[in-house]
């Protein structure tokens, strides 16, 4: 039985990883250039890092995890996010003795057992930047204005920024209760997973999909009456220092989040021409994971872009898809053996060159050329070639001339303007 790839696991394929590496290159820029630095964090941790960091009543941590028992009876989980490692890397390796503010950033796959559909995968891939070490709102909008310069720059436009305040640890629990007794009124009108989550989480209710839930959602208490007035502060700032540089943004009073480590500002990036999984980025501050996790009190701001959310949104009028500089077409054995020294020079000199390994016809040669989008076919044999000479054919407007062999390396590069 032929082996095909697990459910929600995806291959990208080559015609498609040329906007991978251009979403990736521009987040490398942009980021870089707003001072953050990579950290690469491992694949697995200890099942204990999520359920504390994440949270034990979230969806990821009770029903998505990909949870097993390791050789030696430690339980190992595949990251289904990268924050809670990169807080764990931050305090294991103390980088807040170099300097208390560490801005870095990670990509890579992550892995959550969730139902796949479009834009949901069980394997997906996520760009995630945080901020550890500081708690001003500056900083919140610091990193909203890097990420929507981001979406920008890699030709998104219409994406609309939700933001939200999730208040602190001395004010939440009383929005919590009064969203509990809230509920507590309509319990016959929610799900069972919202029943359950009714004493587990309340909060997670607000995030419900399930129709019957939506209706007493609408008029649910929202979080932004009941926030102590530092934390309306706070969330003010964060208004005024995005509206100084121009980003606009929507205040989403229901916008909570799935997972329990959000503190204060929390926001989405969404986008409609989506669907269902419309969120592009989901981030927020969390000034008590690092506590959760065993460690110091230090505050932490963040977010994560979905990969292939993004990549479904670029623009469909470019193309990423890397095409041959030049195609050698051959005729005869002489000059087949010319083909492949040459190819040898200009491979090492960075010119994509792609010959005919088949003895084809030189019909058969022109028609893979156009087949393949070569900017250029370089046609040897006959006498041209013992004169040191070929034929050098632009496959774009059909003019053909003479070229000499010697230094085409060098006729190439001038030719191809983008080398
Ligand atoms: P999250 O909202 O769970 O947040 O995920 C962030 C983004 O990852 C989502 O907006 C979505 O684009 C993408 N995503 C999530 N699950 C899937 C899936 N199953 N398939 C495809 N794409 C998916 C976090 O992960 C937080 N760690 C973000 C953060 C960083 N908060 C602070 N710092």
């Amino acid at each position: 039985m032929e082996i095909k790839a697990i459910r929600g696991f995806n291959d990208i394929l080559p015609q498609e990883i040329g906007k991978w590496h251009f979403v990736e290159d521009t987040a490398r820029n942009v980021f870089h250039g707003f001072g953050f630095s990579e950290l690469r964090i491992p694949v697995i941790e200890r099942t204990d890092l999520f359920a504390r960091g994440i949270g034990e009543a979230t969806d990821i941590v009770e029903k998505e995890m990909y949870t097993f028992t390791d050789k030696g009876g430690n339980s190992l989980t595949l990251r289904p996010e990268a924050t809670a490692s990169m807080a764990r890397a931050y305090l294991e390796h103390q980088m807040y003795s170099f300097d208390p503010v560490a801005k870095v950033y990670f990509m890579g796959p992550m892995f959550r057992y969730e139902r796949p559909q479009k834009g949901r995968y069980r394997q997906f891939y996520q760009i995630d930047a945080e901020v550890f070490g500081v708690d001003n709102p500056m900083v919140d909008a610091e990193i909203i204005v890097m990420l929507m310069h981001f979406l920008r720059k890699v030709g998104l436009q219409t994406l609309e920024l939700q933001i939200n305040s999730l208040g602190c640890r001395e004010c939440r629990p009383r929005y919590r209760e009064e969203l509990k007794r809230f509920f507590e009124k309509k319990t016959f009108q929610l799900c069972e997973d919202c029943q359950r989550r009714l004493h587990t989480n309340p909060l997670r209710i607000l995030d419900c999909k399930v129709e019957g839930c939506k209706e007493s959602i609408a008029n649910a208490p929202r979080v932004i009456d009941f926030i102590c007035s530092n934390c309306k502060e706070h969330f003010a700032r964060v208004k005024e220092y995005l509206t100084v540089t121009g980003v606009k943004f929507d205040v989403n009073p229901n916008m909570v989040r799935g997972l329990d480590y959000y503190t204060r500002t929390c926001f989405e990036v969404v986008s409609y021409d989506l669907g269902s999984q419309n969120a592009v980025t989901g981030g927020g501050r969390y000034d008590n994971l690092f506590q959760e996790i065993g460690g110091l009190d230090i505050p932490g701001i963040g977010f994560a872009i979905g990969m292939e959310r993004l990549i479904s949104l670029l623009p469909k009028d470019r193309t990423f898809i890397q095409t041959p500089h030049l195609f050698i077409a051959t005729l005869g054995n002489e000059a087949s053996k010319e083909a492949y020294q040459l190819a040898n020079e200009l491979h090492l000199r960075g010119i994509r060159t792609e010959l005919d390994y088949e003895g084809k016809s030189l019909k058969s040669q022109m028609r893979r050329a156009g087949k393949l989008n070569a900017s250029y076919v370089l046609i040897l044999g006959g006498d041209e070639l013992n004169q040191g000479k070929a034929v050098l054919r632009n496959m774009g407007d059909k003019s053909q001339e003479e070229v000499p062999l010697k230094d085409l390396a060098t006729l190439l590069q001038s030719k191809l303007p983008r080398l």
